[in-house]
């Protein structure tokens, strides 16, 4: 097998910069330039690229394309936030991508210099257990990273009633990184009691499932 050297797929990343979707493209180019992240391959691998579609198209269909102020926790790279800002069925005026790992906004900051140049993101380090949801004023607060949560119960007790949510978990107990996966979609609905559900739904993957619930708490 033919094995090719970083200039190579620089190059082509490079072409793909100046086709449909090139900005994006030219921050993942520009990212991959300034940023030693060895873990953005996993970031925008297949599943995680589809993963953050299946999110895309399950909220507009349900929830609308309108929001003032989305935040994204665990939002690692900021992969969602790009996903939803380039994606131009929205009309969302900001996202906040949090993480408690402090290696992560200056990349997710260079995945979106797009949006932000813009003033449509930033990126935050904290931890989630933590955050003041009241004084984020989010209209739309989205948690991809439930898996990641030893307590999920003690987060969702922060939620406020009636806050429109997007929540992602799957049943890959076999990584370690993962403390708070769920069995299968009927658990993950009864971790988190919304008084209206606008979408459930399951999505195999090679090696699990992922669960996405949308709705109000
Ligand atoms: C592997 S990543 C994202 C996986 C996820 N399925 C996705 O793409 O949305 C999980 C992220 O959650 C973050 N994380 C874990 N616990 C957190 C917490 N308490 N507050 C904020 N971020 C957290 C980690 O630092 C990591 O960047």
């Amino acid at each position: 097998m033919t094995t090719y050297d970083d200039e190579f797929y620089r190059d082509i990343l490079d072409g793909l910069a100046h086709g449909d979707h090139g900005s994006f493209v030219a921050d993942v180019l520009a990212t991959l330039s300034r940023h030693d992240v060895p873990r953005l391959g996993a970031a925008l691998n297949r599943n995680q690229v589809a993963s953050k579609r299946w999110l895309a198209d399950a909220l507009l269909a349900s929830a609308g394309p309108a929001f003032a102020r989305v935040v994204v926790l665990g939002g690692w790279y900021g992969v969602l936030a790009a996903t939803l800002l380039h994606d131009e069925r929205f009309a969302i005026g900001r996202v906040e991508s949090v993480d408690i790992d402090a290696a992560c906004a200056p990349v997710a900051l260079a995945l979106n210099a797009t949006h932000v140049r813009e003033g449509r993101f930033a990126a935050r380090t904290a931890d989630m257990l933590a955050l003041d949801y009241a004084g984020l004023r989010a209209d739309l607060v989205i948690n991809t990273s439930s898996e990641h949560l030893p307590d999920f119960t003690g987060w969702y007790a922060r939620i406020a009633d009636g806050q429109l949510l997007v929540l992602q978990s799957n049943d890959y107990f076999a990584c370690a990184e993962h403390v708070g996966c769920v069995p299968d979609l009927a658990a993950f609905a009864a971790q988190a009691p919304m008084r209206e559900r606008l979408f459930e739904g399951a999505q195999r993957m090679r090696r699990y499932t992922r669960f996405m619930l949308i709705g109000r708490k």
